[in-house]
């Protein structure tokens, strides 16, 4: 079981607030990792804090919108600063909104695509930066099952994903030479605030994905965690460059 200790690593965890981002910085900090636990609301990180560490883990609480370059600079050297090294990111903060194409107003894609995307890159080259020095580390990115498979009224939300997707694979040979290992995860629906405000807008959402998935049911946030654990530590110290599907089997279906 040493395969999947994480005993001194250090890991930031984006939009850890709320969501599969809050279990999965639980995950990693039960599995032995300090955690630098990252989102724009302050309360919701002092909760999570609470929760880390009366488990007998340990947690970072900074602040931080991911699309200011400065503040994500900050969030690094802070973390440099006070614990020495960086061994893990994860990249999850992510959000979306339902449109059609034809009427996708611009700003909100933009949005989405600086949320969703450029952020994903800007962490990570600041972070990657930091583990080329060490000569280790691993970076996780969350992708989803819509980056390869279209979901309407999303356009910017699927492009995100399916380029959160590539930038795992280039950057994972870019950054190979230095013993950085850079992969995602990538869930189908799970039950979240995100999806939440998705059922608000469409009725009969939660049935017809159960109906749609093999396993019958929505995933839950707790269950993103064993794969991040997976991809963060020696347990997959030969993998990068891939997409785990967290997906009750969306993807295997076809009809
Ligand atoms: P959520 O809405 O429950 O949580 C998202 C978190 O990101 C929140 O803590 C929020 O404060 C944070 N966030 C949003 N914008 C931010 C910004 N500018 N700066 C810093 N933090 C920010 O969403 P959920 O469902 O937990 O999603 C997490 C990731 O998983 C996202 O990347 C999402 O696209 C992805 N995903 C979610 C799926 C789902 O069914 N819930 C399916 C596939 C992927």
């Amino acid at each position: 079981m040493d395969l999947f200790k994480l005993d001194g690593k250090v890991a930031i965890v984006t939009g850890a607030g709320r969501g599969i981002g809050r279990s999965i910085a639980k995950g990693l900090a039960e599995a032995g990792a300090h955690i630098v636990i990252c989102s724009r609301t302050e309360k919701e990180l002092l909760e999570l804090k609470s929760e880390i560490d009366d488990a007998g883990g340990s947690s970072t609480v900074m602040t931080c919108d991911v699309t200011d370059e400065e503040n994500i600079q900050q969030v690094v050297d802070d973390t440099v600063k006070e614990f020495g090294s960086i061994d893990i990111l994860v990249n999850n903060a992510g959000i979306t909104k339902k449109a059609p194409a034809l009427d996708y107003d611009l700003d909100d894609f933009k949005r989405i695509i600086d949320v969703n995307l450029t952020s994903v890159f800007v962490f990570a080259q600041k972070v990657g930066r930091v583990m080329a020095k060490q000569q280790s580390g691993s970076i996780i990115n969350i992708s989803s099952i819509a980056s390869v498979q279209a979901v309407t009224g999303s356009i910017p939300y699927t492009a995100s994903k399916g380029a959160v997707a590539m930038i795992t694979r280039t950057l994972a040979v870019e950054w190979a030479k230095y013993n950085i290992r850079v992969n995602a995860i990538a869930p189908a629906y799970i039950e979240t605030p995100l999806v939440e405000e998705v059922k608000k807008t469409r009725t009969g959402f939660a049935e017809a994905v159960a109906k749609r998935t093999p396993m019958g049911r929505m995933g839950r946030p707790d269950e993103m965690a064993g794969a991040a654990i997976f991809l963060a530590g020696e347990a997959s110290s030969y993998m990068t460059g891939e997409t785990l599907f967290l997906d009750g089997g969306w993807k295997a279906y076809g009809l």
